[in-house]
């Protein structure tokens, strides 16, 4: 498979989305957010009443996930009608619930399959905690992106109170430290570094300058 893809992995609120789309966006390639499998699985096997524990019952929902992705909006297919989920998704407690089902091997095999379709060409930038370890292990180009946990909440807090949210620092330290520790420390998949990463610990860097130096690694693969 000669199709190029980019990984982008890192702990939560590391800013990977972001420097991922953009780098997509540069390089006129696909994007995929893995993460937001994981969040919809959880999601829609809370509706259906089911246990987030029950690892066999949310694989089920997940080899089977109804999603379309629509520019940067999400969208679940319902028998009637497409429901847009952007936001419900995005919560802190969703995070969370996709970070509980994600632990469950049969979840994670699930994904497997709908995360490499979209390897297309010309490229695809993927990002998540095993983009670079387990899914797209062949990538030439595999990022870990870092920042300190202080950075991530300070960033993850402008975000919430520029939505009207009213929360601190610390209680977002606190929750995505939590996310972390749980992501890091289970059996299947857990969050680490690919042993061929680049780590790139962007607390001092902008944007700009984060998406300046994926493109001169990228460039130095071709
Ligand atoms: O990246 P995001 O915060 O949307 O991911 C939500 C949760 O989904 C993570 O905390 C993690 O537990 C899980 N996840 C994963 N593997 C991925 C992407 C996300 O386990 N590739």
């Amino acid at each position: 498979d000669q199709i190029p893809v980019i990984c982008v992995d890192g702990p939560t609120a590391s800013g990977k989305g972001t420097l991922a789309a953009l780098t997509a966006h540069r390089l006129g390639y696909h994007y995929l957010d893995s993460g937001v499998l994981y969040r919809l699985s959880a999601f829609v096997a809370l509706r259906a009443g089911l246990s987030l524990d029950d690892g066999e019952a949310v694989a089920q929902i997940a080899r089977s996930l109804p999603v379309r992705f629509k520019g940067d909006r999400i969208f679940l297919a319902t028998e009637e009608a497409e429901e847009d989920v952007s936001e419900a998704i995005r919560t802190e407690i969703a995070g969370m619930a996709a970070s509980r089902v994600s632990a469950h091997p049969q979840v994670r095999n699930a994904l497997l399959d709908l995360q490499r379709s979209f390897r297309q060409l010309p490229g695809l930038v993927a990002d998540g905690r095993d983009m670079g370890t387990v899914v797209f292990p062949d990538a030439a180009l595999k990022i870990y992106l870092t920042a300190s946990a202080l950075h991530r909440a300070e960033r993850r807090h402008k975000q919430l109170i520029s939505k009207g949210n009213t929360t601190t620092i610390a209680a977002i330290q606190q929750a995505l430290e939590a996310r972390d520790q749980r992501d890091m420390s289970r059996k299947a998949a857990p969050l680490k570094p690919a042993e061929d990463a680049k780590l790139l610990d962007n607390s001092d860097l902008t944007i700009e300058e984060s998406l300046d130096q994926v493109i001169d690694w990228w460039q130095g693969t071709r």
